[in-house]
């Protein structure tokens, strides 16, 4: 009867302590923006814009939720180590195909942090004249933040604290789950 929910994923989600956020949540909140991102760009075609690789799940389903057209691009970036990271440095691996000017370009994001990746490439973006540039973020993690960042959608706050599943990994593993899930310290520890 009360049986653990954690256990239905068997080594998938080893080393999971508990579910923050069911994926029945996380579905409802999707539609939720797509139906206020469908409403706002009516007619303007956005370009949605994602950073590899953990908005992979996140943009995913939410350009599926989205009654409008709309594209889809990628970038990719590392940081150059975790220090430099914590300044903000982060090195462009690969950019967006499509040109911006004069576009009107949704940045998507699976999780912000401190917010220094996503103020870096707002300014590389933004440097390229979009018609407009707003951002949608899935997770917020408003007590990390190091730099103040305006968001026009968010989904869900969350605690400081280590989480995976629905995209977001600890070196690589969980993305596929389809909750968020708080993961055992003695796991990254
Ligand atoms: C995550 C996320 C952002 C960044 C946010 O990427 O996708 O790009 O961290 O952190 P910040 O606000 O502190 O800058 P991550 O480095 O985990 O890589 P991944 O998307 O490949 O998992």
């Amino acid at each position: 009867m009360n049986e653990d929910p954690l256990q239905a994923y068997g080594e998938l989600a080893t080393g999971v302590r508990e579910i923050l956020l069911p994926a029945d949540l996380i579905r409802q909140r999707v539609q939720a923006l797509a139906d206020d991102i469908s409403r706002d760009y009516a007619g303007l075609n956005p370009l949605l814009v994602g950073v590899l690789k953990g908005v992979l799940i996140f943009m995913a389903d939410l350009l599926r939720a989205i009654s409008i057209p709309a594209e889809v691009d990628f970038m990719a970036v590392s940081s150059y180590s975790a220090q430099s990271r914590d300044q903000g440095l982060v090195r462009l691996e690969k950019d967006l195909e499509t040109p911006l000017a004069g576009r009107h370009v949704l940045f998507v994001e699976d999780v912000i942090d401190t917010g220094l990746t996503l103020n870096y490439l707002l300014r590389t973006l933004r440097a390229r004249q979009p018609a407009s540039l707003e951002v949608c973020v899935l997770f917020d993690k408003p007590q990390r933040r190091l730099v103040e960042i305006p968001l026009r959608y968010t989904g869900f706050d969350l605690p400081p604290r280590f989480v995976v599943g629905y995209g977001l990994d600890y070196r690589e593993r969980y993305r596929s789950l389809p909750f968020v899930g708080l993961l055992d310290p003695e796991v990254f520890q």
